[in-house]
């Protein structure tokens, strides 16, 4: 099997309203995903429910091989699914290393009987090997020079950037990226990208939902459309570039009116 994830016939309903409905596709190993559509179209509610943020009340989710459909958020992250958030969560009164550090917590488990043997001069090696890990990232990420800085005093852009850091330092096989673009101007864009190609040549695969077309044609080797909450449209940038529905759905008001969104 080559798929990192399998999402089949996902159905999300909310007050009356399918927000997402009937949604299956699938993602290889070793590529770059995303998910496109107008805004309200269920992305969001779609990567939600794959890792566990919400319910799966119909339809299945698969992660490298295994159904993950409904297992909890901390379940599906130990397998290697990471995720960052439309809107940053991040611990503000904490440094940029400091955060980091919550996301290496993998250094320090042992199986029950070995945690008894953690000794003061052991935890100090983690504690070290931690740091040196976090080095590493800040490094390769550009923001070593603001490591002992609080994070909520960063700019914004900067704290995109130490939001992927800390998804990264957990090793995930996949990263869910929700608008990892939004509020970024051309030259953050433009580092961010860098960043992300670096992250997946070093062997993690992406998921990505994303509003900028430059950031989504550079990156994807497969985009899936949404709109209303139902697959549209799937293919290569070139295909979806120039598919007619694609093209409706964000430019054409006719679409809207024709189709609307389903009841439940
Ligand atoms: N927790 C919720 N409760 C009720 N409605 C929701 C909830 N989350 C999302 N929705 C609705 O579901 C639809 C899809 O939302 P969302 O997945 O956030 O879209 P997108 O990420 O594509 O902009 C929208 O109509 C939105 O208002
Ligand atoms: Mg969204």
């Amino acid at each position: 099997m080559n798929d990192i994830l399998r999402v089949e016939n996902m159905t999300m309903c909310f007050g009356g309203l399918v927000a997402v409905n009937d949604v299956s596709f699938q993602m290889e190993k070793r590529t770059i995903h995303s998910l496109i559509g107008p805004n309200g179209a269920g992305k969001t509610t779609i990567i939600s429910m794959m890792n566990g943020t919400l319910p799966v009340p119909g339809g299945k989710v698969f992660f490298d091989g295994e159904d993950v459909t409904n297992k909890p958020t901390y379940v599906i992250a130990k397998k290697g699914m990471g995720r960052t958030f439309q809107n940053i969560k991040l611990f503000d009164s904490m440094t940029v290393e400091e955060n980091l550090l919550m996301g290496a917590t993998y250094l320090y488990e042992y199986d029950s009987f070995l945690k008894f043997l953690i000794t003061p001069k052991r935890q100090r090696r983690l504690d070290r090997q931690a740091r040196e890990i976090a080095g590493e990232i800040m490094n390769d990420f550009n923001i070593y020079h603001m490591k002992n800085e609080r994070v909520g005093k960063l700019a914004y852009g900067h704290k995109k950037i130490v939001e992927l850091a800390r998804t990264v330092i957990s090793r995930p096989k996949l990263i869910l990226l929700d608008e990892p673009a939004a509020g970024l101007n051309p030259t953050e864009r433009q580092e961010f990208i860098g960043i992300i190609r670096n992250v997946f040549e070093s062997g993690i695969d992406f998921f990505i939902i994303e509003h900028n077309m430059d950031v989504i044609m550079n990156l994807s080797d497969r985009i899936t459309v949404i709109n209303f909450g139902e697959k549209i449209a799937e293919g290569t940038p070139e295909e979806i570039r120039n598919n007619d529905l694609v093209i409706e759905a964000y430019l054409g008001d006719r679409f809207k009116k024709e189709r609307g969104q389903a009841s439940c």
